[in-house]
């Protein structure tokens, strides 16, 4: 994909529905009862292996003409005739075991390449403690083998901070004997909460700890998924890079443990406007408008880290046009993404004529440096090839992004979306 410089940014989107409720959603749908009606759903590859792991369960799957996703529920899901393929998606491979540690049967999970690296010895030790039977089959890495058993309720404390371990447990949870509960050392996205809810869970929180109690039913919703704030966080950087711009973005998930990336861009300096704000089952959705801003600088670590794990690419590659520069720290797990995005992200940033420091846990980018257009190497890794198209936007020259394709994996409308609000 060949990106030239931009003069602006323009114009109003609207975008496809949020990849980690999308996945919750349909997970969740397969076990409650009654149909499940979803509008918005995510568009990406990702949730489409969700999808397709719930049917291959035995869920019937209806796409319909308007666009809506309807899955009906099963009291007992059905072992599957294959091995499940997770494709690139962590989500389904981490979260989709809490649900089948429960059921009567054992089944397998795949991925692709970039997901067999990926370490799952974060959900096999507290499956195991629930009773489960599941093993990788080199180290802590996929394939993983499940055999479900019956479960009993553990008071868990994740090691490291992941929404999708306290996901997996909590899931299980609802299989077991007994009250789980899940203790975090950060809080992080509470999808899985708000889901539970919807689908009439009843579920109990105190600062970072949650509580299930097992044998609750789960009844069928229907939902508009809300925008992905995650996919929004290009648009908005790129917005926030031009002094003409002015760009709205309709219906975007402004969940709180997703949205810190507001926050920090207003303390960057970028204009920023919340309007609309509504409530959709537990999740908050608004449109977000921006505007140019001088940017200044800022300093990202811990919980803060956390929560905006996935936009730190996107804000690492804008930190050369701030004035101070951006730097993150306690971010050790971009290393064991889709890819070493840590390392990825540096070695595009020097491409394109970037000074940065790499460090164990995070990255420094200095300020107020002019980059030219380069080869970017996206690892085959979404977020990486559109975190390199915004930063190419305003480069001197042409980029051209290798892998491009990646985008398909949560956003497959994106370079066609931005064409559709760049001015040049
Ligand atoms: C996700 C949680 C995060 C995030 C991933 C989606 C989720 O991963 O990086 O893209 O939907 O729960 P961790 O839970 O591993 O931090």
């Amino acid at each position: 994909m060949i990106i030239r410089p931009a003069k602006n940014i323009l114009g109003a989107l609207r975008l496809p529905g949020d990849k980690s409720i999308s996945h919750r959603y349909a997970m969740l749908a397969a076990i409650a009862e009654g149909t499940t009606r979803l509008a918005n759903f995510s568009t990406g590859a990702d949730c489409a292996n969700t999808v397709a792991c719930v049917q291959q369960l035995g869920c019937a799957v209806r796409k319909n003409q308007d666009g809506t996703i309807e899955i009906e529920g099963r009291e007992r899901l059905q072992p599957p005739e294959t091995s499940l393929d997770c494709g690139n998606s962590g989500s389904t491979m981490r979260m989709l075991p809490g649900i089948l540690a429960g059921q009567d049967f054992a089944c397998d999970l795949h991925g692709d390449e970039s997901l067999t690296r990926r370490p799952m010895g974060r959900i096999i030790t507290p499956l195991r403690l629930m009773g489960a039977e599941i093993s990788a089959a080199a180290g802590d890495r996929p394939p993983l083998h499940i055999r479900g058993a019956k479960l009993h309720a553990i008071e868990y404390t994740t090691p490291i901070a992941s929404a999708q371990v306290k996901s997996a447990v909590l899931f299980a949870g609802l299989f077991a004997e007994g009250e789980t509960a899940v203790e975090e050392p950060h809080r992080t996205r509470d999808h899985t909460e708000q889901a539970l809810r919807a689908f009439g869970v009843e579920l109990s929180r105190s600062k970072n700890r949650v509580t299930v109690r097992g044998h609750q039913k789960l009844k069928a919703i229907e939902a508009a998924v809300p925008g992905d704030i995650s996919s929004a966080a290009f648009f908005l950087c790129a917005a926030a890079l031009f002094p003409g711009s002015n760009l709205v973005i309709e219906s975007v998930l402004l969940n709180p443990t997703r949205a810190s990336l507001l926050d920090v861009m207003k303390i960057l300096g970028a204009r920023l406007s919340v309007i609309n704000l509504e409530e959709h089952h537990g999740e908050l959705v608004g449109t977000i408008k921006v505007e140019y801003g001088k940017l200044t600088g800022t300093t990202i670590a811990g919980a803060q880290s956390v929560a905006l794990i996935d936009e730190l690419p996107v804000l690492a590659a804008i930190g050369p046009y701030t004035r101070d520069g951006i730097e993150i720290r306690d971010a050790k797990e971009l290393r064991v993404k889709e890819s070493d995005r840590i390392a990825l992200v540096a070695k595009n940033l020097r491409a394109m004529g970037a000074e940065c420091e790499e460090r164990e846990d995070g990255l420094r980018v200095p300020g107020n440096q002019k980059l030219h257009g380069a080869e970017i190497d996206s690892g085959g890794d979404h977020r990486i090839a559109m975190a390199f198209a915004v930063a190419a936007l305003r480069a001197e020259g042409q980029s051209v992004i290798h892998g491009a394709e990646s985008a398909k994996i949560s956003f497959p409308e994106f370079f066609e979306m931005l064409e559709s609000v760049v001015e040049r």
